[in-house]
């Protein structure tokens, strides 16, 4: 088989990459490791930024965000007992909406197959060769069957652990954090209007939500945890303590867990962002620790700069967008690993480190009490 761009990965990147793409008149194949069950059932973020939502609506994929995506105008900062309102829109002139990647990923997904997109899904993991070459390509076996893409150029957006990375051999930049988030999504009409970020002396925690029916919550907790150390009493009454205000527990609406998991945190960028005929994009470029509520963000934002410097190459022979995408990029992912990095350090708990909790308390008293402390957070945060 061939194509103009093989893409490796059907989540937000991916897809979105391959749409964007066709509607510059480009041809792709999606190869994707997973069933399309799994895809679409896969429970990640549930933030879209402003600039993020533009682009999927410029893009004619925003229906689904504008008819179901919840906008939110504030978050608020909770600590030492006392509830703080970060007012984003008046801040800003920009606002978030609450949309889950579950939901991106199943519009874009039934937008491709609308139009006849190619995306293959159970192909395991796809290998990429080639990449300096002419032809590179893109092999995957299904039922005993090697099939072989060749195409003029590879796209890898296939996440953290796909052959992406390991194709562009880059020596990364990364840090580990010595926690992991705790995620639910429960049953329960969610007690907050706008989303909780919560610094508590036992440890993050943070209220979302899906819907007014689905609350979708996160608490810090050791790295080495596992699902059966946190029975559904001890999330809920964990949550309560970390919500606290005025020295009294705060209680989220409890409902059903239907939906847990524990996800490490870290920071990670692998530069440049090309080799040869290989672009990566999305998780597969670069982590960022979910705090900062940016990875979807970030995925959709690179295959937006990625998808017209493609089609500029491949249509008019004009190689400089395609040349830069790295470098501009990239100038865009550090900004967003600064805020993701500084939000996760004033908002969870280091250890037993007096000095770093009295900085964190005061930091958090800086960005609430002076209005250019919190308009930084908000201009980063709405995007
Ligand atoms: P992905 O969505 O990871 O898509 C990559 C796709 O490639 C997957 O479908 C995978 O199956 C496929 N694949 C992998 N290897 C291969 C291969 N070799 N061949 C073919 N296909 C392959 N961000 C937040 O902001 N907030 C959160 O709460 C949050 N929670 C998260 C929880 C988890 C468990 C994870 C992993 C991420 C979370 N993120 C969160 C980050 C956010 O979901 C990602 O940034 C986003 O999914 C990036 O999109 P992507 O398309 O680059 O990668
Ligand atoms: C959600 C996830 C985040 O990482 C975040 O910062 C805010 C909200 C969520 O899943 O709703």
């Amino acid at each position: 088989e061939r194509t103009q761009v093989a893409i490796l990965g059907a989540g937000p990147a991916g897809l979105l990459l391959s749409h964007l793409l066709h509607q510059e008149g480009i041809d792709s194949v999606v190869v994707e490791a997973r069933d399309q069950e799994y895809v679409q059932a896969r429970v990640r973020a549930g933030v879209v930024e402003h600039g993020a939502a533009d682009i999927l609506r410029d893009a004619g994929v925003g229906e689904g965000l504008d008819r179901d995506g919840i906008p939110h105008e504030g978050i608020e900062l909770r600590f030492d007992g006392e509830s703080h309102r970060i007012p984003m829109s008046d801040l800003t002139g920009r606002h978030i909406t609450v949309y889950g990647q579950q939901k991106v990923v199943r519009d874009l997904t039934e937008r491709r197959l609308a139009d006849g997109g190619k995306i293959r899904f159970a192909c395991g993991p796809a290998q990429i060769h080639d990449v300096d070459g002419d032809e590179p390509s893109v092999t995957y076996t299904v039922d005993g069957r090697r099939h072989r893409i060749v195409a003029d150029f590879v796209a890898g957006c296939d996440g953290a652990h796909g052959s992406g990375r390991t194709a562009l051999g880059a020596t990364p930049v990364e840090k580990v954090y010595p926690f992991a988030w705790l995620g639910i999504l429960a049953r329960a009409a969610p007690r907050i209007e706008e989303l909780v970020y919560a610094n508590h002396e036992r440890g993050f925690a943070l209220y979302s939500m899906r819907s007014a029916e689905v609350s979708r919550l996160y608490l810090q907790v050791p790295a080495s945890d596992r699902l059966e150390d946190w029975p559904d009493e001890r999330i809920w009454s964990e949550l309560a303590v970390r919500f606290s205000l005025g020295g009294e527990p705060w209680e989220p609406t409890r409902g059903e867990i239907f939906e847990r998991s524990i996800a490490p945190l870290h920071s990670y960028v692998g530069e440049p962002l090309q080799r040869g005929r290989l672009f990566l994009a999305g998780d597969a470029a670069h982590i960022v620790p979910p705090t900062g509520a940016k990875g979807m963000n970030l995925a959709i934002r690179d295959v937006s700069i990625l998808a017209p410097a493609l089609a500029a190459q491949l249509r008019h022979g004009y190689e400089h967008d395609l040349r830069s995408y790295s470098a501009r990029t990239l100038d865009h992912v550090w900004r967003v690993e600064y805020f993701s990095w500084w939000m996760t350090t004033m908002l969870h708990r280091f250890g037993e480190d007096a000095f770093n909790r009295r900085v964190q308390i005061a930091q958090l008293r800086s960005v609430v009490g002076s209005r250019a402390h919190s308009t930084a957070l908000a201009e980063a945060y709405v995007g």
